[in-house]
């Protein structure tokens, strides 16, 4: 449905770059976490695939921010601010809302699992909004190929660790996300709002203040004014 959307976001140059550099963030931020989860894990299986997860992360990141250094070296001016919804064009896992739960493999494999899923059918849509920019298209192509494996891993090891409980873990994190997107959206709605309702109090609110001012100064006679006797003391002290 976003399409044409994300085609818009895409196809300007400074935007891509914006978006790219801002994706770059969120891979690195969530290897972090990832290795946060490796190191409270007390499976040693579970530790080492965390461990190359989080380097799969870090190395999403680092594409993501060369591939934005070599579109930005190719614009033809300096990079000047443009508008972009963030929310429109989402970082891949949305692994920003992701809480290492200590004690509880379950929780974090099954976040995982839905962020990874996320992730992936995101990256296929750019992927294949990419067609006139095949540099960028490869990159999307090549983090799909880990993005698939983690997807593969965390449901692997979800049902490993909790083969029976595994599917409530999974609705569990499943509302989890709903309700974090659902403030993520009400949020970018309040800002929204509060722009609408500020700039409609700036120009109903703030033009009869500005008369009101303007006439107390016409009322103002002009030059120096002279001051009563007992106001103009010697300067003895500071009050
Ligand atoms: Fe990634
Ligand atoms: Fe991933």
């Amino acid at each position: 449905m976003l399409k044409p959307v994300h085609r818009w976001i895409w196809r300007d140059a400074k935007r891509q770059v914006q978006t790219l550099l801002r994706f770059g963030e969120t891979e690195i931020d969530g290897g972090r976490d990832i290795l946060r989860a490796a190191e409270v894990t007390s499976d040693p299986l579970l530790r080492r695939l965390y461990l190359e997860h989080a380097i799969d992360e870090l190395r999403h990141g680092v594409l993501f921010r060369q591939r934005a250094g070599t579109v930005l070296r190719e614009l033809p001016q300096c990079l000047k601010p443009v508008w972009h919804a963030d929310w429109l064009t989402p970082g891949g896992h949305g692994l920003d809302d992701f809480q290492v739960e200590p004690e509880s493999d379950v929780g974090t494999l099954a976040f995982l699992h839905l962020s990874e899923k996320a992730a992936a059918s995101r990256f296929i849509v750019y992927r294949d909004l990419m067609q006139h920019d095949p540099p960028t298209r490869a990159v999307f192509e090549e983090i799909l190929r880990d993005e698939r494996f983690h997807v593969k891993y965390t449901l692997t090891q979800l049902v490993r660790v909790s083969p029976e409980r595994h599917r409530r873990y999974l609705w569990r994190a499943r509302l989890s996300r709903l309700w974090k997107g659902y403030l993520r959206l009400a949020s970018a709605l309040a800002g929204a709002m509060s722009v609408l309702i500020l700039t409609i109090q700036y120009f109903i609110l703030l033009p009869p203040f500005a008369w009101l001012a303007k006439r107390a100064a016409r009322r103002e006679p002009p030059g120096w004014t002279a001051i009563s006797p007992e106001r103009n003391r010697s300067l003895k002290r500071q009050y």
